[in-house]
């Protein structure tokens, strides 16, 4: 007897199906399926057949295959009694709710255990959102358990998941397909910069822009596994989970994040977009709404831990001057913090630096116009502070341990670690008026453990809850701490420690396939720049900013009239787009010339976008080769011009059109042909607004 399940958002269709009550497993995911799809039919086409040295039948790539049903991949769940037995448990369908949600639950009596699968849909954002929840009569050891396990297309030659590094995130790994396991095991006990948990997987000839495409994202903190595997077979499946053996402790419930997926028939582009859209409008909850993206302004950069009440009274005139609307206090102004070797943990005030408190800077900072925020590491803490020396039990893990940055982490699963940071914090929030706060964390775990990442999320919930209009942003050494967990309870991003436009166009566009502007923070950074040693002209810092949430992160003293002039200019361009650019689709554009990196910011009714072509590279070519654009109306009308027409190089000598005058085009021709740019020195940005007509 087979019971089958479907849900669809518009876009995508999902059927599950279970056999003789056992788990159900998913027998189709893809593009929509007509209404009248005979779901019973279709189960019974998905088998596939059997011949010699396989077993009689096919074991199920069920939502959570069992070992004990003779399944020979990965089992989707791992654990055994307190006492260390392993168990195979033998789960069997109980009961499902169904509607515009799916709920089943799946029972193995004999080991008294539960398994509960939930998916959900969301037809605006066509996202499937799912989860696996454990829960047993007595405490077992859980070694792994999967989020509600995927197949993958068999029709794709590689997956794409995502790496990296610090000053360099978001690097994307495309890896064939091919008999057995790829995993990504991520053991540093937080997001990490190494391991994002994403994937995509193209269907073979897939681009950004065409093309099927299927998107993974694991909403989690605390470091996952990832298991994309190719059984003898050749069906593949793909488990997400948290990081295996990270839940230390015997416990009768366990459950896995949340699961995100999404199919896309418009290329990697339908799956980035469905992840942008729903992280700005189902993750991030917004303090303010209706406020517009302020401006930031950064000191780090600019003063490091060397704080001094002229210079950043001076500084904060200038910032303002520039156009900054939020004046961010970065690390060095509590304790005894004059270098990174102490004082983490100690959220006193520095009298030395701030004799009169917070007040006097932030009283500043408000008369020029801008808002106030500020740096914290909570969970860590150096073993040079005074809370360190009074409560060396609370850091997490062996006394010996090798440090991070000469720090330890705090023990977020401990209640009174919690309390402590809660009242060190609330009283700073209490008694100033803040209304950001950077989050860094700059250190991987000694061990992985999930109760720490709970027990951050706690902390961070209790905040929120008390301080509502309290923005936060996550900061992880740059890039270190991104995922749709930590997103619930922030709303920026600090995307990399690298502020070399160079570096962040590149990040900036991969991380696109994941996360959209409103969240993603990007600063004009120095002229020379404090990570890479390169100089870059202030025009392409200044427009890579402008591609995200923008700000400023360099000594404003060290800036010349022009330098001055321009980024007055683009900062007040990016201020007249940033309504509409908030919820703004990120389309990456397929770039015939490698040198170019480009992207489609287009507003989701169509009716105006802006692209933004770097140039990270000089070309192989001598002219600049055609940009196709996407996702525009064939039959429109578009009238596009050329933002920053002035930039133009004195080696640029021909007629391109663009240089003189906008041009009326349709929106076939400009996703057939493309537009043709003027030439340009590499490390400069052409940015092109077309309005529909
Ligand atoms: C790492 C962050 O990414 C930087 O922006 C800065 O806040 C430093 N930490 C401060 O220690």
């Amino acid at each position: 007897m087979t019971k089958t399940y479907r849900l669809d958002d518009g876009r995508q269709t999902l059927v599950l199906a279970s056999e003789n009550d056992r788990l159900p497993q998913v027998v189709y995911w893809g593009g929509s399926l007509p209404s009248g799809e005979n779901l019973g039919a279709l189960c019974a086409a998905h088998q596939i057949d059997v011949t010699g040295g396989m077993l009689d039948e096919n074991p199920a790539v069920s939502l959570c295959p069992e070992a004990a049903r003779s399944f020979q991949g990965q089992a989707g769940l791992m654990l055994s009694a307190s006492d260390g037995r392993p168990l195979l448990p033998e789960f069997r369908l109980h009961s499902v709710e169904e509607g515009d949600a799916l709920r089943f639950v799946c029972q193995d009596a004999g080991n008294g255990l539960t398994l509960t699968f939930e998916f959900a849909v969301d037809a605006q954002t066509r996202i499937i959102t799912c989860q696996t929840k454990l829960d047993a009569t007595q405490p077992v050891r859980l070694h792994w358990l999967a989020a509600p396990v995927m197949p993958a297309p068999q029709l794709a030659m590689d997956m794409i998941d995502v790496s990296g590094r610090w000053c360099g995130e978001f690097q994307l790994n495309r890896t064939p397909w091919s008999a057995g396991i790829r995993t990504r095991d991520n053991r540093t006990g937080s997001t990490g910069h190494e391991h994002f948990p994403g994937l995509m997987v193209p269907v073979t000839g897939a681009t950004n822009t065409q093309g099927e495409c299927y998107g993974f994202h694991y909403g989690w903190s605390g470091g996952h596994t990832m298991i994309a595997e190719e059984l003898q077979d050749g069906r593949r499946q793909v488990q997400w989970g948290h990081a295996k053996d990270s839940e230390i402790a015997a416990a009768t419930r366990f459950e896995t994040a949340p699961l995100y997926l999404t199919y896309s028939d418009t290329g990697l582009n339908g799956c980035a977009v469905s992840f942008q859209r729903h992280l700005r409008e189902r993750i991030v909850t917004w303090p303010k709404p209706d406020t517009p993206r302020p401006v930031h302004y950064n000191c780090w950069e600019a003063v490091y831990f060397d704080h001094k009440w002229p210079v950043l009274k001076d500084i904060a005139e200038r910032a303002a001057h520039l156009g900054a609307e939020r004046f961010v206090l970065d690390d060095g102004w509590f304790g005894l913090r004059d270098d990174d070797t102490s004082s983490l943990g100690d959220w006193i005030i520095d009298a030395r630096k701030y004799p009169d408190g917070l007040t006097p800077l932030i009283d500043h900072v408000h008369s020029l116009g801008m808002t106030f925020g500020l740096w914290f590491e909570p969970e860590m803490i150096s073993e040079n502070s005074d809370v360190y020396r009074a409560h060396p039990d609370w850091a997490l893990g062996p006394q010996d341990q090798i440090l991070g940055r000469q720090q330890k982490v705090l023990n977020m699963a401990r209640p009174q670690v919690r309390d402590f940071l809660y009242d060190r914090i609330s009283a700073i929030l209490r008694d100033n008026p803040i209304d950001y706060i950077k989050w860094d964390h700059n250190r991987v775990l000694p061990t992985p453990d999930a109760a720490q990442t709970r027990g951050t999320y706690a902390l961070l919930d209790r905040l929120r809850a008390d301080f509502p209009l309290v923005e936060i942003e996550s900061c992880a050494s740059g890039g270190g701490r991104i995922d749709f967990g930590i997103m619930a309870r922030t709303q920026r991003v600090w995307l990399s420690d690298s502020n070399d436009a160079l570096e962040r166009l590149r990040i900036q566009h991969d991380a696109a396939l994941f996360l959209p502007s409103a969240v993603t923070g990007s600063h004009v950074g120095p002229r020379h720049c404090h990570t890479s040693g390169r100089t870059l002209d202030i025009t392409f810092r200044a427009w890579v900013a402008a591609q995200r949430h923008m700000g400023f992160e360099m000594d404003p003293r060290e800036l010349d009239t022009r330098e001055t002039e321009v980024l007055m200019r683009v900062t007040q361009w990016w201020k007249d787009n940033r309504a509409w650019m908030r919820t703004a689709d990120i389309l990456r554009l397929d770039s015939a010339d490698p040198a170019v990196i480009a992207e489609q910011q287009q507003d989701p009714a169509g009716a105006r976008f802006v692209v933004f072509a770097g140039k990270a590279a000089t070309s192989a070519q001598i002219s600049p080769r055609p940009l196709r654009l996407t996702a525009l109306d064939p039959a429109a009308m578009y009238e596009i011009t050329l933002a920053n027409r002035d930039e133009l190089a004195g080696l640029s000598r021909g007629t391109t059109a663009l240089k003189e005058r906008d041009l009326v085009l349709s929106g076939k021709y400009l996703m057939n042909h493309g537009v043709t740019l003027p030439w340009s020195f590499p490390e400069r940005m052409w940015v092109v607004e077309g309005t529909r007509l």
